[in-house]
Order: C-alpha cells, then sequence, then structure tokens
C-alpha cells in the first residue's frame, strides 16, 4: 500500500485535513501519516479543530511555534525533512498558503518526494504577501494541483503549470455541507446572548490589517459607524495576533462597543455564521464559508484569490485604508443575486484522493 504523508500547522489547514482524513479513512487508498508542525498551538487554535471535526491525532508534532516568517519556515523545513528521511512516503500533502505549505514544500521537493498542492493556483496581490510567496512556491514545485476554480487552473497556465492540473472544487464546500447539521447556532446564540439577524459576524487576523495602527484605526471606527447606524451587534473571534496588536497600540476603548470573544471551533463559528445578519472578514476560508451560508461578506483586503464571490457581486472588497468610510455603505446592500457552485458540488475530496491514488499507480 501507498503511503503519504498529509501536513497540517494552521487552523485552515486542520479544517482541509478533515475531508481528506475521512475519504481515505473511508476508501482504505493510502497509509496516511499526520504531521503536524505547531504553527498553531493553543487549544481554542488547534486541539477543538481535531477534537470536534474527528481528525486522527497526528503522528508527529514539530512544536515549531510562533517566529519571523524565516525562521518559522525554517523550522519547519528542518524538522520535517528528518520526518520524510524516516517515513520514506511515495507523496507529500499540503494545504493552502502558510509557512507550513511552503516548508513541507521545499522539504519534499528537495528529496525528490513528489507533492500534491490542495488549493493550488489561487493568486492575488501583493505579490509579497506572505501567503502570496508561499501560494508561488508551492504551485511552482507541486506534482498535482488541485484547483477549486477554473480561475485557478487558468492562473497556473499563466505561469506554465500545466501537467498534474486538476479542477476539483472547494474541499471546504465538501465540509460545510457535510457538517451543516451539526452547526451550533442555538449553543453559541444562547452563550452569548445572541439573536438571529441582529449581529454582524467579524474576522481579522491579516499582517496588513492588523499590525498597522492607521489601518486598524480605520476598521474599528468603521465597524462603530456601521453598527451604530445599523442598530446591529459586532460579534468578533479574536485571532491571538488581533489582540496582541489592539493592547499594544492601546486601541481597546473600541472593544466596548463589540461584543467580543476567544477564537471559537469550527462548529460553533458556522453557527455564529449561519445566524448572522453579514460578515466583515480578512479571513479566506470565512469570506468562502459566508458565501455557502448565504451571506454577505465585505472583504477587508485590497484584493483577494476568491475573485468569483467579488465578480459576481455577492461579497465586496473593502481595503482597511478606506474601511472608516466605506464600510458603513457597503454593508446591506442585498441586491446581487446568489451565485451558485463557483466552487464545486462539494465533491472534491473524492476526485482528489482518487487522482492521487492513480498518480502512483502510474
Ligand atoms: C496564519 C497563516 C494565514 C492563515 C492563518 C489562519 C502564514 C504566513 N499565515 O496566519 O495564511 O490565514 O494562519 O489563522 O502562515 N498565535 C497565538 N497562538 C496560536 C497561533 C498564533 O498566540 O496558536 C499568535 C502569535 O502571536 C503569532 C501570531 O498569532 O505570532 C500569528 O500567528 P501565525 O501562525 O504566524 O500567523 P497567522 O496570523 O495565524
Amino acid at each position: 500500500m501507498n503511503k503519504i504523508v498529509s501536513l497540517v500547522g494552521a487552523r485552515p489547514q486542520f479544517v482541509k485535513e478533515a475531508v481528506i482524513a475521512s475519504e481515505v479513512h473511508k476508501t482504505n487508498a493510502w497509509n496516511h501519516i499526520l504531521v503536524h508542525s505547531g504553527q498553531h498551538y493553543d487549544a481554542n487554535m488547534s486541539d477543538l479543530f481535531f477534537e470536534e471535526l474527528h481528525i486522527p491525532t497526528p503522528q508527529y508534532f514539530l512544536e515549531v511555534g510562533s517566529s519571523r516568517h524565516g525562521k518559522q519556515t525554517a523550522l519547519v523545513l528542518e524538522k520535517f525533512e528528518d520526518i520524510l528521511l524516516r517515513e520514506n512516503p511515495d507523496m507529500v500533502i499540503v494545504y493552502g498558503d502558510t509557512n507550513t505549505t511552503v516548508a513541507g514544500t521545499l522539504a519534499a521537493a528537495k528529496l525528490k518526494i513528489p507533492v500534491a498542492h490542495i488549493e493550488a493556483g489561487m493568486r492575488q496581490s501583493p505579490k509579497d504577501m506572505p501567503e502570496e510567496i508561499n501560494r508561488v512556491v508551492t504551485d511552482h514545485l507541486s506534482s498535482l494541483l488541485f484547483c477549486c476554480s477554473e480561475l485557478s487552473r487558468q492562473n497556473l497556465q499563466k505561469e506554465n503549470i500545466i501537467d498534474g492540473v486538476f479542477i476539483s472544487g472547494d474541499i471546504m464546500y465538501d465540509l460545510f455541507l457535510r457538517m451543516k447539521p451539526y452547526f451550533l447556532k442555538d449553543k453559541i446564540l444562547q452563550r452569548l446572548h445572541l439573536h438571529e439577524g441582529q449581529y454582524t459576524l467579524v474576522t481579522l487576523h491579516r499582517d496588513f490589517n492588523v499590525d498597522n495602527k492607521e489601518n486598524l484605526v480605520s476598521i474599528l471606527e468603521g465597524l462603530h459607524s456601521y453598527s451604530k447606524a445599523m442598530g446591529l451587534t459586532i460579534v468578533f473571534p479574536m485571532h491571538p495576533r488581533t489582540q496582541k496588536r489592539i493592547e499594544e497600540f492601546n486601541l481597546t476603548q473600541y472593544l466596548d462597543f463589540m461584543n467580543t470573544i476567544e477564537p471559537i471551533g469550527y462548529l460553533e463559528l458556522m453557527g455564529l455564521l449561519e445566524g448572522c445578519a453579514n460578515v466583515v472578514t480578512d479571513s479566506g476560508g470565512l469570506q468562502k464559508e459566508a458565501y455557502y451560508a448565504q451571506k454577505q461578506a465585505a472583504v477587508i483586503m485590497p484584493d483577494t484569490g476568491w475573485k468569483e464571490i467579488i465578480e459576481s457581486g455577492w461579497n465586496q472588497l473593502v481595503p482597511a485604508n478606506v474601511a472608516k468610510e466605506v464600510l458603513p455603505q457597503t454593508l446591506g446592500n442585498k441586491s446581487a443575486a446568489y451565485p451558485d457552485n463557483l466552487y464545486g458540488k462539494g465533491e472534491a475530496s473524492k476526485l482528489i484522493v482518487k487522482a492521487i491514488t492513480s498518480s502512483l499507480k502510474n
């Protein structure tokens, strides 16, 4: 039986791994070894996802923790190479665009182990954004590239990446459909004393939004005006990075008008999403999930890889520097028609596992 190593490390990767691990288990497709880099390590940023999504316990924990980008990437590269030398797998699977993704890809490529990249072909400006660097390097070193959409395939084609490219659709949509009956909407609404449709769900964690004081103030001001004008509560599960910056920049006064909570797991977050009026986010995952839940989102970014949702008019881009003025006018525009199936029909994991299995036979 073939042996495949999956490398995860950050929240969005746990979610994606859940779908692949379950499909591999169901079809007994290969011997699946799971490695956790430790990029995310707090219980509510990591363990919680493994528990509620029934992700198997990783065989290896690299425990790299937080540090500067170069150092974090280097630590994963060094430690993951040791695992690869020990396990000698037939292929490595990496997910998305984090430092863990690019480090795992480099380690495998240097050992001539083929890499399968899930969520390949995403491109967005600025080119020096950490995630964009990670995507470009990962795609150019991967043998199998699974794209969420035709646009991602075209992005790869423009860079002469043609062989091994599949349009699989988005595995996060597989998970969304599968877990929908278990979303903890009632539980979270009760816990936070919220009323359905009476609040906006907010998440922020991108460096260009939260590490820059002016941008962060502009977003917080925009949220304040919007919530006052619309009479909506702001519900804000806060990433530890954002929490630290708000304290450092002495902006805690803005938290008085919001319902801020610790980061929460997938099922509660999806419950909050189902019950909200709309969403403000800079998360790649949540802007898509908002669309899956038929909620409109203001995406606090100058650009996004998920262009299909923007072009359909469903989500709107709001760069941080103009958020103060623009945000209050953006949300509440309900005129766009809901665009169906932008990222497949929720069957990505089947296609991915099949394609990987048959590539190993050849
Ligand atoms: C990372 C990914 C980003 C992804 C996001 C999902 C990169 C370059 N970025 O961003 O693509 O969208 O994960 O959440 O890989 N921290 C904790 N506890 C934790 C994890 C982080 O306190 O468990 C704090 C630390 O102060 C750390 C900071 O958050 O320095 C940033 O964490 P890091 O993993 O470097 O980046 P994210 O912003 O989470």
